[in-house]
């Protein structure tokens, strides 16, 4: 009864140019390892769920990039958005259909761009938090510990109580500023959501008719059309009719019901260049590089570039140099908050 749902529909602005809007950043190979980084988080799956139960929701722009990627993928298990309306529609989408399919589901939701170090601490964190939610009304989520007041996260604060790894949460808090942020490390009471979700399908259908409900009706109505040939046309009228939300907004922050799981397993968001950076293997002067590159007095810098061109750069510190496509990069690190910037800059050159 397990089941797997990728969430593949962002467009990861923060790492322009590598992630574009027509190629946003899980279908490339961020790490530079040789799979792109829903690659690596569909293989992250074997022995937590069989393949047939690995669904992939994402923008219908993307289809064929998913379908390329993940070629064992039948049609049926790439669920396709007509817009995108963040992480709450995607997640109602992909779970009211697989209730459709099985009421008994139990089912993982994922992001498509994260990085896990410790891949066997994450497939038993995952199988655990599973067992767990199985028979028992539970929105488990996975909690890391934080390292930096960041912004972009949600943050937990659960109850203490015995030893047992899964806590019941008393707040969850969706990107609070950085002040708030600040306060929430000192105290040392909150973990990161990790954005890993764990529930079974009667319990998150039930959270979305309690907390989303106006969207719950939308996919409720489903019903008669999910897994037949009418899905596309079902969808496409849904979607016009959904509000844009996350699960963290929509459902997260609301309920009552909700559990988190203490983990660790080498977990990086890779939001951003500097956390790419933080992770990336450092040659002796401190550059993280991925291309065809000659250094020359160069310290610090994170570097990607492709294979075909041969860069040579000197006396270049604390730089990003991101090539893709037609878009060359170079930013200073500290400065990286402003690639949102550029990128509405380039959009309305175009
Ligand atoms: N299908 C689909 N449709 N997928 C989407 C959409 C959409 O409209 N929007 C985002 N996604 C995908 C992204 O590709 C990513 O894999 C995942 O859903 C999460 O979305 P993000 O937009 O990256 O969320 P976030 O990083 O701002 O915040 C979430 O993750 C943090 C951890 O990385 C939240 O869950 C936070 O609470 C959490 O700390
Ligand atoms: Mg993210």
């Amino acid at each position: 009864n397990t089941y797997a749902v990728i969430m593949a529909g962002g467009i990861g602005s923060r790492f322009w140019p590598i992630s574009r809007t027509n190629n946003p950043k899980q279908f490339h190979d961020v790490l530079g390892v040789g799979e792109s980084m829903l690659q690596l988080t569909a293989n992250r799956l074997t022995d937590i769920c069989p393949p047939e139960n690995i669904y992939v929701v994402t923008n219908k722009d993307y289809r064929d990039l998913v379908a390329e990627q993940l070629p064992t993928l039948s049609d049926d298990q790439i669920l396709c958005e007509p817009i995108g309306r963040n992480t709450a529609p995607a997640i109602a989408y992909a779970c009211f259909k697989i209730a459709n399919l099985n009421p008994e589901a139990n089912i993982v939701v994922m992001p498509s761009d994260h990085v896990v170090l410790k891949e066997e601490a994450f497939k038993k964190t995952v199988k655990q938090a599973l067992e767990a939610s199985e028979h028992a009304d539970k929105l488990i989520t996975l909690g890391i510990k934080p390292s930096r007041p960041d912004t972009g996260y949600g943050y937990i604060q659960f109850i203490e109580k015995g030893t047992e790894e899964l806590k019941k949460v008393k707040t969850f808090t969706e990107k609070p500023n950085l002040e708030i942020a600040k306060m929430f490390l000192e105290s040392g009471d909150f973990v990161w959501n990790a954005g890993i979700f764990i529930w079974n399908a009667k319990s998150i259908l039930k959270a979305f008719k309690t907390y989303l409900s106006e969207m719950a009706e939308i996919f409720e109505d489903g019903s008669g059309y999910f897994n037949t040939q009418h899905e596309k046309e079902f969808i496409a009228k849904a979607y016009s009719h959904c509000r844009n939300i996350s699960i963290d907004y929509g459902i997260m922050e609301k309920a009552d019901n909700v559990y988190v799981l203490l983990s660790d397993f080498g977990w990086s968001d890779l939001g951003t260049w500097n956390s790419l950076y933080s992770i990336g293997h450092k040659d002796e002067a401190g550059n993280v590089v991925d291309g065809e590159v000659l250094l020359y007095d160069a310290k610090n810098n994170i570097i990607k570039t492709p294979k075909e061109r041969l860069v040579v750069i000197q006396g270049l510190e604390n730089f990003i140099v991101a090539e893709f496509d037609n878009v060359l990069m170079i930013c200073r690190k500290d400065e990286e908050q402003r690639v949102k910037e550029f990128v509405s800059d380039v959009k309305a050159k175009k």
